[in-house]
């Protein structure tokens, strides 16, 4: 359902994990929004910022050259505070004061969590935009700051590649993501990797050992295995251990970090950061108040915000096992 309200004043967050290409969506609301004589208010530092009352206010120069910068000039935060019902009726009056009429949240799905509870509670319209690397929500094929993370990950393993080949070594490569496989399975049929570990999946050292050892009897001196990074970081150091245990393969273990949440953003997460923050100032003068802009079948699109609050690991999926299998 949609209810017409007019939209006079915005405000926007960035919430949870930075990702590259949140500028360029921050600069799209805010310029659309000045074109259509709202005015705007960027809140620093998520939802944490939201409840200290952190506004600034945007303009067309305030957002001027960032459309190439990494990270969020509005800085970001996790806020496991928004949870709580009482402060999400602090929110909305520090939103009412301020004269607020709709509120625009990039981040993940626990961003669109607490936007959807807004909503839901408070009467405030909110739109959701996808910014995360790990692309991992539901309702959407893409999420700001993927396509630059794959990218910084792909010119590292490059790298290591080059190190593997002339020392004879098996790397195990981890790439962030957390309990989404998404990077890791891009990167791996990208680098041409040898073994994709997801982050779901229990580990076959059988199977991986198999596969260096054919390589070797076919001349490959060199192996690259791909490892989500799962509920934490560091689990490749464990795989390595017992990868030298079990079958005698000894193995070197980089683990990427945060350096994938860096660097320029790549030409897509500019485009759909563009697009995307366009078209959220046109659902909301359209009434649409409980939705998110994803992408699906390569479009933009408006959808409703429920379809994209969960953590889901889907998008990728469908490329299980295409590394390994180019990698005979
Ligand atoms: O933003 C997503 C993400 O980068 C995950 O890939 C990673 O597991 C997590 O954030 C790291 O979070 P933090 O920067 O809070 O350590």
């Amino acid at each position: 359902m949609t209810k017409k309200k007019q939209i006079k004043t915005i405000a926007l967050l960035t919430s949870g994990g930075d990702s590259p290409g949140m500028n360029c969506v921050i600069r799209s609301i805010t310029r659309t929004a000045i074109g259509q004589g709202i005015k705007v208010y960027g809140i620093q530092r998520g939802y944490a910022g939201l409840l200290n009352n952190q506004f600034v206010e945007l303009n067309a120069s305030s957002v001027g050259n960032i459309i190439q910068r990494g990270g969020t000039i509005l800085h970001s935060s996790r806020c496991p505070e928004f949870k709580e019902k009482h402060n999400r009726e602090k929110a909305a009056q520090i939103l009412d004061d301020r004269g607020v009429d709709a509120l625009i949240v990039i981040g993940g799905d626990g961003s669109f969590k607490g936007a959807l509870a807004l909503e839901q509670e408070q009467n405030i319209p909110v739109i959701g935009i996808p910014g995360t690397i790990d692309n991992d929500i539901s309702g959407t094929e893409y999420t700001i700051g993927f396509d630059t993370a794959v990218q910084t990950a792909i010119e590292a393993v490059d790298k290591i590649r080059d190190t593997a080949a002339s020392n004879d070594r098996t790397f195990l490569i981890e790439v962030m993501g957390a309990n989404s496989s998404s990077i890791a399975l891009k990167v791996g049929v990208c680098t041409g990797a040898e073994n994709v570990l997801l982050s779901h999946q229990k580990v076959d050292y059988e199977k991986i050992a198999n596969a260096i050892r054919r390589g070797e009897r076919r001349g490959k001196n060199s192996s690259i295995i791909i490892v989500a990074e799962g509920p934490k970081p560091g689990r490749s150091y464990d795989i390595s251990h017992v990868l030298e245990d079990l079958h005698h393969i000894s193995s070197r273990v980089c683990i990427l970090g945060h350096i994938q949440r860096g660097g320029s953003p790549t030409a897509n997460d500019r485009f759909y950061g563009s697009l995307m923050g366009q078209m959220s100032i046109q659902a909301l003068l359209k009434g649409k108040h409980r939705h998110a802009i994803v992408v699906r079948n390569d479009h933009a699109e408006c959808v409703p915000l429920t379809d994209c609050s969960e953590k889901s690991d889907h998008a990728m999926k469908e490329f299980v096992g295409i590394a390994e299998e180019l990698s005979i």
